[in-house]
């Protein structure tokens, strides 16, 4: 397993107690690490990635409260999960106190501590990865995006289960196939199955296969995506759309990694790397009984969710600039300028279908503008820039004002001028017309 992925340190001194959540950590695709005592995990090297301690308060020798002491003193950033009995709750407070991120009480369900172990993880993302690079082609800066790009790396190098959840058209098919593109399985294939466009009684077949003769019209023997997906990824796209009385069948294939063609009874063994993605709410439709909850849990191993485009707005222009190059590329256009009016309309409208919205709305845009500007394709934009070119003098701002908006790109974009984070991509101009700009206002050689 890559180390990239995450390490679990488990200290207990029971060894049953130990090896159950160490095998309940292994489950979960997560790479784990036991000791029976504090003093041997103490004394033991700790690479640097990112991890996280589920620590017994109750052992003999050093406690948890003594070990969590030590790393303190050592400043070790190790967040801690601690496992508690029931007369330990004053201890686990103090733990607490001190700084714990959280204390689960024996026995403690399963999923709670997976839970808690992922908070753990996901905490130390922020700081301890370097920022990812083109994951997947997917554009954006926004805190929000990088978030789903590092649990992606951190996710990848496991076999963990990858549930994808987020609104239309924010990309988490993009995110399912950037998991597989950096796993270990990715010289494998990456099979998809839509099971909101595949009809109910046929999607039974699709997943699992038949026999030949195995109901009417079954008239030849059909391989299931499970087989196909064998020692790959399958992706399972609306999943909240799988029929109830098809779940029993997910479930086994997801635990026990076997299945039966429909009709056949040979069992069939399938090495598959799971990633789900949902636009529903499975955790809301697993408590009104429209989703099993145990197939819901199994799933929800490794959650990523893709915050919508109105919640990471920095990531607007950058799409805009991104699309309407594609797309002037693709169609053969020569756009030179989006005006800035228009720009500013884009930037600020709500984008309900998300990326794939704005993508369309450039796409449309671009076969529609005859002339070197961009013309945008939509009634809600256009009222929004008219309105917006009414506040200032819309594209033809003094020139006062235009250099020190390319200044203020130039300086946001560390002097990059091209790319898709380049300054002509933040002020919505192609690079060569930002250029001849720079050249007029006789800034060009401050970023040579
Ligand atoms: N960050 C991004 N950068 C560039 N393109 C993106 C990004 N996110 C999404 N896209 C593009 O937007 C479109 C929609 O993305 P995708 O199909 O992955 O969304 P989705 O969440 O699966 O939507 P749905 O729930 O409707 O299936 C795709 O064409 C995709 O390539
Ligand atoms: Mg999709």
């Amino acid at each position: 397993m890559s180390g990239t992925g995450a390490l679990v340190y488990v200290v207990d001194d029971d060894a049953s107690a130990r090896e159950g959540v160490a095998r309940l950590i292994r489950s979960a695709g997560l790479m784990t690490k036991t000791f029976a005592s504090g003093e041997e995990f103490l004394a033991a090297p700790r690479p640097k990635i990112p991890s996280c301690l589920v620590l017994d308060v109750n052992l003999p020798g050093a406690t948890g409260l003594d070990i969590q002491q030590e790393l303190g003193k050592s400043g070790a950033q190790l967040p801690i999960v601690f496992l508690t009995g029931h007369g330990d709750i004053p201890m686990a407070v103090r733990a607490v106190r001190a700084g714990a991120m959280n204390f689960l009480t024996k026995p403690f369900d399963e999923e709670d501590l997976l839970n808690a172990i992922r908070q753990c993880i996901s905490y130390q993302l922020e700081d301890e990865l370097p920022s990812p690079e083109n994951i997947g082609n997917m554009i954006g800066e926004s805190a929000g995006l990088q978030r789903v790009l590092r649990a992606i790396q951190v996710v990848a190098p496991t076999d963990s289960t990858v549930l994808i959840q987020g609104e239309t058209g924010t990309g988490k098919e993009l995110v399912a196939h950037a998991v597989h593109d950096l796993s270990r399985r990715a010289k494998r294939s990456f099979v998809q199955v839509n099971c909101a466009s595949i009809p109910a009684t046929l999607l039974e077949s699709e997943l699992f296969g038949h026999e030949k003769g195995a109901f009417t019209g079954a008239i030849a023997q059909k391989i299931g995506r499970f087989e196909l997906a064998h020692e790959g990824t399958l992706f399972l796209d609306e999943i909240g759309e799988i029929p109830l009385e098809l779940q029993p069948k997910l479930l086994r294939a997801l635990q026990e990694h076997e299945l039966e063609r429909l009709g056949g009874n040979r069992t069939i063994h399938a090495d598959v790397r799971i990633v789900a993605a949902t636009n529903r709410n499975l955790a809301q439709m697993a408590d009104e009984g429209k989703f099993r909850s145990d197939l819901y849990y199994r799933l929800n191993v490794f959650p990523v969710t893709v915050p919508p485009l109105r919640d990471r707005r920095e990531d607007i222009p950058l799409l805009i600039r991104f699309f309407t190059q594609k797309y002037a590329r693709k169609l053969d256009r020569a756009i030179e300028e989006i005006p800035s009016a228009t720009f500013e309309a884009l930037v600020q409208y709500d984008w309900p279908g998300n990326i794939r919205e704005l993508q369309n709305v450039i796409e449309r845009s671009v076969i529609l503008s005859n002339g070197p500007e961009l013309q945008v394709a939509i009634p809600e934009i256009n009222v929004r820039a008219a309105a917006v070119g009414m506040g200032d003098t819309g594209s033809n701002i003094s020139e006062a004002e235009e250099r020190a908006r390319i200044l203020e790109a130039l300086k946001e974009a560390k002097g990059l001028v091209g790319g898709p984070s380049g300054a002509a991509a933040r002020l919505g101009l192609k690079r060569t017309t930002l250029q001849s700009r720079m050249r007029k206002y006789n800034i060009a050689r401050l970023y040579q």
